[in-house]
């Protein structure tokens, strides 16, 4: 019996998260998955309400379970930063949830704004570092506001923190046994400390795994590559801010946020799973979100539990759902209502 944490939050997030929640429920009756669901008023309302973001008390009872499945965070009245900081990077800091797990894949019937490319040419995965970088909130304000302010924000990178994402990736790349390449994104040309850190790290780390072949790329080309030759890529590692970056740009290419999932990991601890698309406010409560990003964040969490069979029926179902074109061009005007899409991919799981 598994337990897991629903953390709907904000906008659209409980929206999408009811129809994760419906797949997983048909998927799990299939293939006798036993799980237990407790949902957590966290967010933006709450905040508004009673000025709390995340008790330590709520984060302490969550270290209790076996996943976390989040649906989006940030709220139009809560000023930026807040709930950003205080749920999502709590959680991915607090339970150390090295791994931001983000597959770019173009699944048939679904439109890529890339010229003659298909779903053979856009199958890969970003493994985004998840706990360092600029994300780690180190720096300061000097004399803020005035003509002579000076700001200070580190980006930090960690041996050890570098060494077990890029161990991760080359797992992965041994696990996915695809093209068994891992490319590392950096920009060493410029930020000699930290990613000379990182460039020698994939460097040992890669004597390990003869069998994986394995490239660098700057960040800057490597947008320009997702574009022109997404064919070239299997696993890719990066650091947490470019994988910030470059994974927006991964979801286009696979048609979008409506179709964007992630997880973020802990190999040895809890995990939390999540659409990347954010709390979309002006949406909230009309029923026009595309769930399948939210779907596929709950696949992904089946998977990682172990229901390998469970996980991969979730995703079938949504690939059928994708090349039965039912669920129209996966935007807001689709014309395809939320719920719709979350009982159509529910009734294809077999
Ligand atoms: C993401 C988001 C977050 C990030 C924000 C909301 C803090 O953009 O999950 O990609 O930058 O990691
Ligand atoms: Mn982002």
């Amino acid at each position: 019996m598994y337990k897991i944490a629903v953390l709907p939050c904000d906008g659209v997030g409980p929206e999408v998260v009811a129809e994760g929640l419906k797949v997983m429920a048909a998927a799990a009756e299939a293939y006798d998955v036993d799980y237990e669901l407790v949902e957590y008023d966290i967010g933006g309302e709450r905040y508004l309400r009673t000025g709390e973001v995340m008790p330590d008390s709520v984060m302490e009872e969550l270290g209790q379970y076996d996943a976390i499945y989040l649906g989006a965070v940030g709220h139009p009245d809560v000023p930026p930063g807040i709930l950003e900081q205080g749920i999502l990077l709590k959680l991915r800091f607090g339970f150390d949830q090295y791994v931001n797990l983000r597959p770019i894949k173009l699944y048939p019937g679904v439109a890529t704004p890339l010229k003659d490319k298909g779903p053979e040419d856009i199958d890969f995965v970003v493994v985004r570092e998840n706990t360092e970088g600029f994300y780690a909130g180190v720096g300061g304000q000097l004399k803020r506001g005035t003509p002579e302010e000076v700001a200070i924000q580190t980006g930090i990178y960690t041996r050890r923190g570098t060494e077990r994402i890029i161990r991760y990736a080359f797992e992965l790349a041994r696990k996915r046994n695809k093209a068994k390449k891992v490319t590392c994104v950096d920009k060493a040309n410029v930020l000699t400390f930290g990613h000379d850190l990182w460039r020698r790290t994939f460097a040992e780390v890669g004597h390990e795994y003869p069998d994986i072949q394995q490239e660098n790329a700057f960040v800057d080309a490597c947008c320009m590559w997702f574009v022109k030759n997404p064919e070239w890529f299997d696993v890719v590692v990066t650091t947490n801010m470019f994988g910030d970056i470059i994974t927006d740009l991964g979801a286009m290419i696979q048609g979008g946020m409506g179709v964007a999932a992630s997880g973020n990991i802990n190999p040895e601890g809890v995990s939390m799973f999540e659409p990347i698309h954010g709390s979309a406010p002006k949406y909230k409560g009309k029923n026009v979100i595309c769930p399948v990003a939210a779907i596929c964040a709950a696949a992904m969490m089946m998977e990682h539990l172990g229901e390998v069979a469970a996980a991969a029926a979730m995703e079938k179902a949504v690939a059928k759902a994708l090349a039965s074109g039912k669920l129209g061009d996966l935007s807001t005007r689709s014309g395809v209502k939320t719920t719709e899409a979350g009982d159509l991919i529910a009734s294809l799981v077999e």
